[in-house]
């Protein structure tokens, strides 16, 4: 009996003395642990003689009960003093106001791509989306260039290890797909997208640049059509006063072929900077559909006829912008993209 006594007094005075949370985790494996000197004293029941017993083991448990709650509330009352410890030196103050969040924004190419194509939505055209891998067929033979036309030569080529297969140099072969899907219904839609070329990175030529192609298909459909679709794009994009003109030019897929330049935005015509003292920027190629293009596409080009144009995006952005660089386009530079 009077181990347990001692037990309890040098447990009591162990655990008021314990400093941390550490100290108040050894102390409890001292005393409670598997080899602890509480459930030892607990054991020792069975060497007390038979008479002492009762008492003894009812002592032992009651300092069993007393140190485990005293160690409880000492545990308790340790982690609430870290915790206050902790609030004080690292104090918050939670009024300040929060910083915000960073938006996210549209890329430039998508923005401009987004304006264009609600421009042409209102004048009645579709968006149609087709493959950025291409068959030689559709990208080039029935687009009126056979195997060795040297008009290929327009368009250097991303060619696949899978004879055949490349990567569109242009949006036109989607002229094709649509032509197809639709005949013998009237077309008018606008067929956006990614293109590949070969070449030498420039300012002013990348390997992958976006165009959006335009393609009309129905009774009477004429170069007027076609100019006024244009003009009136311009206007929409680039300020109602602007003017259009209208150069002969050559695609093997339409014909007549013409290039599009529309009066400088800076400038209005007096020669600058922009347009390289021309008074002009070119714009778009356009041209009336040829008629064995049409064909290929599942029209009869007796009863029909259509208009096509293309162009590119980021040529379009760069005089919206007077950007001087196309590479910036995909450089991932936030310096660039976040301006737009
Ligand atoms: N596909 C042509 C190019 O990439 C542009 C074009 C489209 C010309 C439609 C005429 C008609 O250069």
């Amino acid at each position: 009996m009077s181990d347990l006594a001692s037990l309890e007094k040098r447990a009591l005075t162990g655990l008021n003395a314990c400093p941390d949370e550490a100290g108040l985790r050894d102390w409890h494996t001292q005393y409670f642990g598997k080899q602890g000197e509480v459930l030892l004293a607990i054991k020792k029941v069975g060497e007390v003689p038979p008479a002492e017993r009762r008492t003894y083991g009812q002592e032992a448990n009651r300092i069993k009960e007393l140190l485990t709650t005293a160690y409880d509330s000492a545990l308790a009352r340790q982690k609430e003093k870290a915790l206050n410890q902790d609030l004080e030196s690292a104090a918050l103050d939670v009024t300040l106001p929060g910083r915000p969040v960073r938006r996210g924004r549209l890329h430039v190419a998508t923005q401009d791509m987004r304006r264009i194509t609600s421009i042409f939505a209102d004048m009645g055209f579709q968006v149609y989306r087709s493959r950025e891998i291409e068959d030689d067929l559709t990208n080039f033979e029935l687009l009126n260039m056979p195997p060795h036309h040297p008009a290929r030569d327009m368009w250097d080529t991303f060619h696949t290890t899978t004879p055949g297969v490349l990567l569109r140099t242009h949006t036109s072969p989607g002229q094709i797909h649509v032509m197809r899907q639709r005949c013998p219904k009237p077309i008018r839609v606008i067929l956006p997208g990614m293109c590949y070329r070969y070449e030498a990175i420039t300012t002013r030529s990348e390997i992958m640049f976006q165009q959006i192609e335009g393609l009309a298909v129905g009774d009477n459909v004429s170069m007027t059509d076609l100019k006024g679709t244009i003009i009136a794009f311009a206007r929409r994009l680039f300020g109602k006063d602007r003017q259009v003109r209208i150069r002969s030019s050559y695609f093997p897929f339409t014909e007549p072929s013409i290039e599009v330049d529309m009066d400088c935005i800076v400038c209005s015509g007096k020669g600058c900077g922009l347009c390289k003292g021309t008074g002009w920027l070119e714009i778009m190629g356009a041209g009336m559909v040829l008629p064995i293009v049409l064909k290929n596409g599942g029209y009869d080009p007796d009863r029909f006829s259509g208009f096509a144009f293309g162009m590119g995006i980021q040529r379009i952005s760069m005089l919206m912008y007077g950007i001087d660089d196309i590479r910036y386009f995909w450089a991932n530079d936030l310096r660039f993209l976040e301006q737009f």
